[in-house]
């Protein structure tokens, strides 16, 4: 099949033109099965978007072709032949979509032509990316809840619907005697990951004896919902933590349809149901423009995906008169999100080696467009994520890009891999480098954990050298600005520096015969070098580049241990007792310092005059120092503040937003959305009688204040 056209661009003559539309029929068709019934999509949503405009163009331009079973009359796909169907009492529609709001625009222009004299009430809302359902009650009981389908029938699957979490099987208050709920199940983001984790889990497990185990990855949550909907054990389903937002009263027998959207929302709240709250009711076009705007970025805030904004016009009898054509009502419009997704070659996975000796592999991709940025490489994680998905060179593979962090590739397109004559893989499966890329010393894989370390130690393999300079430099830690990456790297290849603390000793002389080094930088170089030499010792602790210390534990260890020599002193056994370290971190501190290189570097530190104790108002020491926390909504016991003091008595902080890095967030009544980040971030979430116990069992008793 050839690419996607620009439709746009001149179409074909009647005869190659019907040739096009059948193979783009079949095209789109078999790309339906695959996304709606085998949840293994080979296209990406902008390939297949191009391929059904290209069709809908064909058949505008071409009316003789269009024909009543053209995917373009029909949404989804056809339901699984080997399930129960439910044909639905009305049909379930789809959305037009508009890719820009200059289409959005268009749209409203539209109704406004068919309805001129109309005043319009826009709804605003999110376009959940899960799976459509029917769920009709019957007396306030569910009785049938069905996929959408192909529109017209869809698939029985009340039993696992059962199972899901939202989803009443009893409607509250007066519900009538009939009454067809639609909304959209899905998976959260976060569920979604825990169950591809373990499949990998349980797939190692097995090849463990020996057995060579693909483990059963699902290629986003949407797929991931709708293979847990299907699962004949309803037991799996409620294993699977699905979720239901309500969007939509479909009809009603024994009692009033409600006359605007807005009400019947509101009814669906009254019966028990849960509306996403992430919505605007608006007069103002431009309200309804910006929120499209600003959910391209928000989008990454929320633990569920959606792949856009669903507008629609509130009063129903305006809903009626303005109808529905082919599949789409003309009263609602699918603001679709620009893609975040693409497929392009995988050319080469490659390896670097970081400061502590981990090897880093790559994706080294044929480059491509994704929302105006070109990519050219996706980060990897390590080797078990691409052992995983079995990427291998020559792959196509679908890449994805969230919020600003480096794309990912979500999974290679096996259809489209390269096969030699006898039909096996061109390329084999990827396997960690047994020698270091840098150094060629041997290379290991520690079992407790999914990274492979060169194991020269970080002065002897010059990438490491290299990396742990830069580390060293760097704004967290010593904070040395007038040495820049390329510095480093030159320092390193002119001898000047072996180890980070040679930079102590460059005279102006040695930095003169650097490229690039004249009078200022130079002073400049010298000068931020002196001042690091009093930045606070968890910095420099830091900054020593041990292996598996972060900033939070060289806070604690710094606190806990006040000096470098208590820190020498110190047993592994010591240090793996202080809170929030453990034996992983420990053990790493007590080899490193057992390293004679390593004592003699830190007594140059010394004799430079770097600081390696503790000042003892670096932090506030106590019982709680090292551990962040964030109070949010309103605590009943005592003042926020109150709470706020006490903990920073005890030693703890008080982080200014959520991060990944906070320890706690305390939530009292009404919390707002710092919750839902904080859910997202995976954050421990406190509520205040945890809060209180734990200020307690160190004597402050905050209720009594
Ligand atoms: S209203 C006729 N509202 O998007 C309008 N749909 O391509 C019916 N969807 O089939 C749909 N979030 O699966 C509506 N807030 C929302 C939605 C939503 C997601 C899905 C739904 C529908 C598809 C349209």
């Amino acid at each position: 099949m050839t690419q996607p056209k620009d439709f746009t661009a001149q179409l074909p003559d009647a005869e190659n033109a019907t040739k096009r539309v059948s193979a783009l029929r079949e095209l789109i068709r078999r790309a339906n099965n695959e996304y709606y019934n085998q949840d293994n999509p080979t296209l990406t949503d902008a390939e297949y978007d191009a391929y059904f405009r290209e069709l809908q163009a064909l058949e505008e331009q071409f009316p003789e072709l269009q024909s009543s079973d053209s995917p373009t009359q029909r949404v989804g796909a056809e339901a699984a032949s080997d399930t129960k169907v439910w044909r639905h009492p009305r049909p379930m529609l789809s959305l037009a979509n508009a890719r820009s709001t200059d289409e959005l625009r268009a749209w409203l222009k539209r109704a406004a032509s068919i309805l001129p004299q109309a005043r319009f009430q826009f709804v605003c809302e999110l376009k959940i990316d899960g799976l459509a359902m029917a769920l009709t009650y019957k007396q306030g009981s569910l009785a049938m809840a069905a996929t959408r389908g192909d529109g017209a029938v869809g698939e029985d699957v009340t039993a696992n619907v059962l199972a899901t979490r939202d989803v009443v099987q009893t409607l509250q208050g007066s519900a009538p005697d009939t009454v067809e709920i639609r909304g959209e199940i899905y998976m959260p983001i976060s569920s979604f990951e825990q169950l591809n984790n373990a499949a990998t889990q349980s797939a190692e497990k097995q090849s463990e004896s020996g057995a060579q185990i693909t483990p059963r990855m699902f290629a986003n949550p949407r797929n991931a919902a709708s293979g847990s909907l299907r699962q004949k054990d309803p037991e799996i389903t409620r294993s699977r933590n699905l979720r239901f937002f309500a969007y939509q009263i479909g009809y009603i027998e024994g009692g009033a349809l409600p006359t605007t959207h807005s009400e019947a929302m509101e009814a669906l709240r009254n019966w028990g149901c849960v509306v996403n709250p992430n919505i605007v009711i608006t007069e103002n076009f431009e309200d309804v423009i910006a929120f499209c705007e600003q959910w391209i970025q928000r989008r990454f805030e929320l633990d569920y995906e959606i792949d856009g904004c669903v507008i629609k016009i509130n009063d129903i009898a305006q809903q009626e008169e303005l109808g529905v054509v082919a599949r789409d009502p003309r009263w609602a419009i699918a603001f679709k999100f620009p893609p975040i997704q693409a497929s392009t070659t995988l050319l080469d996975i490659s390896i670097s080696v970081g400061r502590t000796g981990s090897l880093n592999p790559q994706a080294v991709l044929e480059p491509v467009a994704i929302g105006g940025v070109t990519i050219k490489r996706a980060s990897l994680y390590n080797a078990d994520d691409i052992f995983r998905k079995d990427l291998r060179p020559g792959d196509t593979v679908l890449i994805q890009r969230a919020g600003d962090v480096i794309p990912q590739i979500v999974k290679p397109i096996l259809e489209k891999r390269p096969l030699k004559a006898d039909g096996s893989p061109v390329s084999d499966p990827f396997a960690m480098p047994e020698f270091c890329p840098s150094c060629g010393a041997k290379t290991l894989k520690d079992p407790d954990e999914a990274v492979t370390y060169c194991t020269n130690t970080s002065l002897q393999c010059p990438a490491q050298r290299l990396e742990l300079l830069r580390y060293f430099v760097s704004k967290d830690a010593m904070d040395i600005d007038g040495i820049g990456d390329e510095a480093c790297a030159a320092l390193l290849e002119t001898g000047l520096v072996h180890n980070p603390s040679d930079l102590y000793a460059l005279t102006a002389e040695n930095l003169a015969t650097l490229a690039g080094f004249k009078d200022k930088k130079i002073q400049n170089a010298l000068r931020s070098i002196e001042k690091s030499k009093e930045r606070p010792f968890a910095k420099t602790l830091l900054a020593l580049g041990i292996r598996h210390v972060g900033a939070k534990a060289a806070e604690l260890l710094a606190n806990s241990f006040g000096s470098i020599d208590a820190l020498l002193a110190a047993k592994s056994e010591e240090i793996s007792a202080i809170p929030g370290i453990g034996p992983v971190i420990g053990a790493s501190v007590c080899n490193w310092f057992q390293d004679p290189l390593q004592r003699e570097i830190i007594e140059k530190l010394r004799a430079a005059g770097v600081t390696l104790h503790a000042q003892r108002d670096d932090a506030s020491i106590g019982p709680l120092s090292g551990q962040s926390f964030l109070l949010t909504g309103k605590l009943t016991n005592c003042t926020r503040s109150q709470a706020e003091n006490a903990i920073r008595k005890l030693g703890g902080s008080i982080a200014s937003g959520v991060s990944k890095q906070l320890n706690h967030l305390i939530v009292g009544a009404e919390a707002g959305s710092k919750l839902e980040k904080a859910q997202k971030a995976k954050v421990p979430i406190h509520d205040e009688s945890w809060l209180i116990d734990l200020l307690a069992q160190h004597g402050i008793d905050i209720a009594a204040q």
